[in-house]
């Protein structure tokens, strides 16, 4: 068995946790889902993540634990709340799960950990050059990946673009749902932040992940554009494992720079 670390993924319906085999991306565990707290309030979503943690079995003790989470997190603050209780803008988040669970946490955007997770073992794994990862759901998140570096909190769902100040309210998943959209009518939509996103960045893939990337073959050959585009490999376990990998690189990190330290004391 590889390095385990643990990944926790807190969506707005849905918090779920497995542990994760970060060398392969396989899990190790079963995978623990839990209804989000109503109202989505800090203090209620720690409480179920514990309880999350509490039902896997084979957690390891000392195993790295990794968190995402639906806003921009700087420095272990959660700095937006686009679909959350606005009781996260500029929170502790890290520091608050930390206390809560009793070990350290390394505290990601959804997206991001997402994209990770499908760089390193999903669609984008071995592609060369710049990758998009978008995912359509509730709202639009997006991780941006070069060479396998994640470049963190690319808040792309935002974009205002034809008309509309924020342009996920039109063009996710929820929004075609809402509007009782067809195929074609969300293609629409979609070809148009498409070719925004390609005309801004350039990039060398797109790949598209949701809940919705499973029906790809209705709205794909709908766009037209100049980037590969492709649908996530882990629709459901992609936050999972994305964050187990980040916490378990973040611990490496932190081993190797106590390791220095330690060297440079004793010179
Ligand atoms: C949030 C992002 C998040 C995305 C997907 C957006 O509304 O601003 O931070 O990654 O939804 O959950």
């Amino acid at each position: 068995m590889g390095t385990a670390a643990i990944g926790i993924d807190i969506g707005g319906t849905g918090i779920k946790g497995a542990l994760v085999d970060v060398d392969t991306g396989g899990l190790l565990s079963e995978r623990i889902k839990m209804p989000t707290p109503k109202g989505g309030r800090p203090n209620d979503i720690v409480q179920t993540v514990l309880e999350v943690i509490g039902k896997v079995p084979q957690l390891r003790e000392g195993a790295p634990v990794g968190v995402c989470f639906p806003a921009v997190v700087q420095h272990g603050r959660t700095m937006s709340a686009a679909n959350v209780s606005d009781e996260w803008i500029g929170l502790e988040a890290e520091k608050l799960f930390e206390e809560g669970i009793g070990r350290d946490i390394t505290f990601v955007n959804d997206a991001d950990a997402a994209g990770y997770a499908e760089s390193q073992f999903g669609a984008g794994k071995g592609r060369p050059g710049f990758t998009i990862l978008t995912t359509l759901g509730t709202g639009i998140g997006s991780a941006l990946i070069y060479e396998g570096l994640l470049v963190p909190n690319a808040e792309l769902g935002h974009l205002a673009l034809d008309g509309h100040e924020d342009y996920e309210k039109v063009a996710s998943y929820a929004a075609m749902e809402r509007e009782g959209l067809s195929w074609k009518q969300w293609a629409k939509r979609l070809q148009k932040y498409y070719a925004h996103l390609e005309m801004l960045f350039s990039p060398d893939l797109f790949i598209v992940g949701g809940g919705v990337s499973k029906h790809y073959q209705e709205f794909f050959p709908l766009l037209d554009l100049k980037t590969e585009i492709v649908p996530a490999a882990f629709r459901n376990n992609a936050g999972i494992l994305g964050c187990a990998a980040l916490a378990a690189h973040a611990a490496g990190t932190r081993r190797r720079r106590e390791a220095e330290h330690a060297v440079e004391a004793t010179n």
